[in-house]
């Protein structure tokens, strides 16, 4: 049922309905615009203080990828704006940034996407805002383990329901629930790629994983219920019962023995803490 390619120069770069196979030089240029991407969100982490605007976050973000010689392909796309997408508190995914400052105690979420020689560097991270909560601590912290649980899982022989499982089950355990209206995403010479890769499912359930995958893991995890709901500006997913929320994003490789993250913290700032700012 699911049909696999092997990427070839000729291969159309537009979504298809097709899993796609890249090569080595793929993995070469996804570890090029991967750690652009990451190292820039190294980089603002000293900008998350109290006061600060996110659209302050955003210009400095636009200015980091343009000026590593990428570039921010969120800007114009599907008429987005921005070079980022800064999720605040009860947002889910695709905050718009704007005038607003944050405020001791916000958790956050960063989401950018780099592009260089065609490679989408696509990851996101949460942040605090000085002193948070020990809830919204705990809820990033497990959003954290649930991406990297749901990484381990990402071998060749594997199915990608063990993903979903492995994220499903350690969220639900914390009596935390999974947005079912987002999901991972092929991801490579085209942004937003198949397969759907989803955040909840079945252990052996799912295409099954070959070498030469790329895609994103980027679960959304909320203290209360799943749902969601789509704000008026068309774009900020917001909970429906206004709790809190909070998500990570790696875009990977499956390798001959599992998998490569691309997007690995160049400085170590996994997840917060990051030091001196929090
Ligand atoms: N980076 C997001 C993702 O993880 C997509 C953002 S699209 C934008 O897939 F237009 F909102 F920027
Ligand atoms: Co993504
Ligand atoms: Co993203």
């Amino acid at each position: 049922m699911t049909r696999y390619i092997d990427v070839t120069p000729d291969t159309p770069r537009e979504r298809m309905n097709v899993i796609k196979l890249y090569g080595p030089d793929a993995f070469a240029g996804m570890r090029v615009a991967g750690q652009i991407s990451a190292r820039i969100l190294d980089d603002v982490a000293g900008l998350v203080v109290p006061g600060v605007t996110t659209t302050a976050l955003d210009d400095f973000i636009r200015t980091s990828i343009e000026a590593a010689g990428a570039t921010a392909i969120n800007i114009g796309y599907n008429g987005y704006a921005h070079a980022s997408c800064i999720s605040v508190n009860h947002v889910v995914c695709h905050g718009i940034p704007g005038d607003k400052m944050l405020h001791e105690g916000d958790i956050l979420n960063i989401d950018i996407t780099s592009v260089v020689d065609g490679w989408h560097g696509d990851t996101s991270r949460m942040y605090l805002v000085g002193t948070v909560p020990i809830k919204a601590r705990k809820l990033v912290d497990v959003t954290y383990e649930c991406l990297m649980l749901g990484i381990e899982q990402a071998k060749p022989g594997n199915h990608l329901g063990d993903i979903g499982h492995a994220i499903q089950r350690h969220a639900e355990k914390h009596r935390y629930s999974v947005v079912r209206d987002f999901v991972g995403h092929g991801v490579g010479l085209v942004y937003h790629d198949q397969p759907d890769v989803y955040h909840y499912g079945r252990a052996g359930q799912g295409p099954e994983l070959k070498p030469g995958m790329i895609f994103t893991i980027e679960p959304m995890i909320n203290i209360g219920k799943p749902g969601v709901k789509i704000l008026d500006d068309d774009w900020t997913a917001v909970t429906r019962d206004r709790s809190l929320s909070a998500q990570f994003e790696h875009s990977i490789g499956i390798t001959e023995t599992g998998c490569e993250i691309f997007t690995t913290s160049p400085g170590g700032l996994h997840r917060p803490p990051y030091a001196a700012a929090s």
